[in-house]
């Protein structure tokens, strides 16, 4: 069975569809529809809820706004699901709601209550945020009528109403309650032909994968569920991995950094941004706060798709995947790691545990572009990853990871070896932009055409090249 506070409600269940996500939960068994559905694909923000969690040290609770439209039910084991309906009390609007009314924030108020969900979150974890934050929390929420002014307003404004609401009142209780169901039975949830397990431990994980090889594992869901939603398939066996503890480690070691498979991204920018800020930068743009709320490192690996926006970093920056098939761990170079479109080393039973990523040595510089439509919460037509080392004006060391350019993530040898060794001018650069041709075929597909993206990965060795020249301010 799985138990969560719905609001401040217990609720345990166990035979259901295993299948179905938060949002049809919420709709369809609950009949709480002030959760909106828009695009069921995690892309406009009208499903907004939020996840209330236990920190680390299981004396306070976390505020993370989440896509209810892709996320699976087993996500909520052991958390509060907050909804749009408990945030007023009896006539007394919530702080966040208030504010939009007073600054005119809505108009056919279909996105409304996704916004105030992400304003809720933000409001819990930053309670006067900088615009940058604002815009960074708001990113995943579309709206097509009131615009974005007014919203952004009514977020500028709420420190001038409150600083407590219910939940912080509640607090205490709600973390007693939630210590009271953090572990699991197994399997989690089940109906007639289909499980969901959720397993503690790598050891256990490991052992359900041995015995269920057909298995389909769960982390974020961000891409799994569209399986559901999308495609409209039934996925009879499900793990998920994110009541796996080992799994969500983040250890900043002398030589590398090892982030767990199933952590969600948002708990690793800061880690990040003061380790390679060019990759936090590019971070910021992966899909929505939402999404990364519950998107991880081990889903994006897990995926292989040549779009996925972590993978051309790691591959520049030399990292490896901590794989697992029963009591068997070996380390892959991601270089190695992808086969084909989508395939990869993994062998049946086999699950990425974690993601090992060299520290930058000494004067190593790592230089990320993502070249997409829309600047917020889209999916790359080109990303660009560098390390590279300058010693006198000569480049001494240069790997590169490029995003939707082939089949699979991959480097551009051609246009490493142009680089290496060679005095960083303009020449240089013209015989990398030649060099990168003979990398890449890329496709056309919707996002993009061949020659658009051979033209970007060309323009983006020179952006990289400008970069590199030392600032004269
Ligand atoms: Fe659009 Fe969920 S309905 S993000
Ligand atoms: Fe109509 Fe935002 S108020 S879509």
């Amino acid at each position: 069975m799985i138990q969560f506070l719905l609001n401040n409600q217990l609720v345990t269940l166990a035979q259901l569809d295993t299948n179905t996500t938060v949002l049809d939960y919420l709709r369809l068994h609950t009949h709480q529809t002030g959760t909106k559905e828009g695009c069921a694909s995690g892309d406009c923000g009208a499903c907004t809820v939020v996840l209330g969690e236990l920190n680390a040290e299981q004396a306070g609770l976390n505020y993370r706004a989440i896509n209810s439209c892709i996320t699976l039910l087993g996500a909520l084991q052991g958390k509060q699901l907050i909804t749009v309906e408990c945030l007023a009390q009896a006539e007394r609007l919530h702080p966040v709601q208030q504010t939009m009314v007073d600054c005119h924030g809505s108009q056919c108020g279909f996105c409304t209550p996704g916004f105030v969900m992400s304003m809720f979150a933000l409001w819990k974890e930053q309670p006067a945020p900088s615009h940058e934050q604002i815009d960074v929390a708001l990113g995943g929420n579309l709206c097509r009528c009131t615009g974005y002014k007014p919203i952004i307003q009514a977020v500028q404004q709420l420190s001038h109403y409150a600083t407590e609401d219910q939940f912080s009142a509640q607090a205490q209780p709600t973390i007693e309650a939630l210590k009271a169901i953090q572990n699991p039975s197994s399997p989690a949830l089940h109906s007639a032909e289909q499980q969901y397990f959720l397993p503690n431990t790598r050891a256990e994980l490991a052992a359900l994968l041995v015995q269920y090889p057909e298995a389909r594992i769960v982390a974020g869901s961000t891409d799994l569920a569209l399986e559901i939603t999308q495609n409209l398939k039934q996925l009879a066996l499900l793990v998920g991995v994110n009541q796996v503890r080992e799994m969500q480690q983040l250890q900043v070691l002398d030589d590398k950094i090892v982030i767990g498979a199933a952590r969600p991204y948002s708990d690793c920018i800061e880690v990040l941004q003061t380790h390679y800020p060019a990759f936090a930068d590019m971070m910021k743009r992966l899909g929505s706060q939402q999404i990364r709320n519950q998107g991880t490192f081990g889903g994006n690996i897990g995926t292989a798709s040549p779009i996925g926006d972590t993978l051309p970093v790691l591959l520049a920056l030399n990292a490896a995947v901590e794989l697992q098939q029963g009591e068997r761990v070996r380390l892959v170079n991601l270089n190695d790691y992808f086969t084909g479109y989508r395939k990869t080393v993994l062998e049946p039973s086999e699950f990425i545990a974690a993601v090992h990523i060299p520290r930058l040595q000494a004067g190593q510089v790592l230089v990320v572009d993502k070249v997409s439509k829309r600047f917020d919460d889209d999916i790359s037509a080109v990303c660009a990853a560098w390390v590279l080392t300058l010693k006198d004006n000569v480049i001494a060391y240069a790997r590169s990871g490029y995003g939707g350019m082939a089949a699979t993530p991959a480097r551009a040898l051609n246009a490493e070896q142009a680089l290496i060794g060679k005095v960083l001018n303009p020449t240089t650069i013209q015989a990398a932009q030649q060099a990168i041709t003979q990398d890449f075929k890329p496709m056309s597909d919707v996002r993009a055409s061949s020659w658009y993206r051979m033209t970007v990965a060309q323009n983006l060795l020179e952006r990289m090249s400008l970069s590199l020249i030392p600032s004269k301010t």
